[in-house]
């Protein structure tokens, strides 16, 4: 067991789940992906994580991105739970959880933290792009539940950025204007990436309007 970092391969591992098993790369396929885990199953705020991450099945399906939870909770357990979730979420879980009571995933993510917890999976998220690249990891403590909304807000950050020379700026959210990358200097260059036009507020921080809009 490793820490992973950004940039490091998302280990590849096949485990069961709530969906059956599940081979993760081939799961995952060419889609962007957030592995969540989560302390336990039959918890409060696990609960409300996971009802809302099926409230936004939408706004996941939209950025090409497939949600999927792991606890070291078995199959049976994630079934019944999954029930309650649906039931007093308001919602329907169509995700899959993985059963991690091997530990495998928590081995391979590095979930558990013994001076945390030496049995719970803590709350880590991971943002795993479609070449298997790990591009963000946060971890929360079991008391604080996670915000979705923050976590499709890097992924907006993640897919703009992959695609034209800018950064985003503090609480940017999609729309907002973002940064030029300072390596880009060329007159030339900036014109045509940037015809909107850009502010100098110093040479090192331009402000754009948002490329791709
Ligand atoms: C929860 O998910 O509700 C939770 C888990 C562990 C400790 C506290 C809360």
């Amino acid at each position: 067991m490793a820490t992973l970092r950004l940039g490091d391969t998302a280990p590849n591992f096949t485990q069961d789940s709530s969906e059956g098993e599940i081979d993760f790369y081939r799961w995952a396929g060419d889609s962007w992906v957030v592995l969540f885990s989560h302390p336990a199953d039959f918890t409060p705020v696990c609960t409300t994580e996971l009802g809302k991450t099926a409230a936004l099945s939408g706004e996941f399906a939209k950025r090409g991105v497939k949600p999927i939870a792991v606890s070291i909770d078995p199959v049976d357990k994630h079934k019944q739970w999954i029930g309650d979730i649906n039931e007093t979420q308001n919602t329907t879980v169509d995700f899959p959880i993985l059963a991690d009571p091997d530990r495998k995933v928590a081995d391979l993510y590095d979930l558990i933290h013994p001076n945390a917890s030496t049995t719970a999976t803590v709350r880590s998220v991971f943002v795993i792009d479609p070449k298997k690249v790990i591009r963000t990891t946060i971890t929360y403590p079991a008391s604080t539940g996670r915000n979705f909304d923050e976590i499709l807000r890097v992924i907006d950050s993640l897919q703009l950025t992959d695609s034209h020379k800018v950064a985003t700026p503090v609480n940017w959210k999609d729309g907002d204007d973002v940064v030029i990358l300072p390596s880009l200097q060329d007159p030339a260059e900036l014109a045509e990436r940037f015809p909107k036009g850009f502010k100098a507020i110093r040479p090192y921080l331009r402000i754009t309007p948002q490329p791709n809009r």
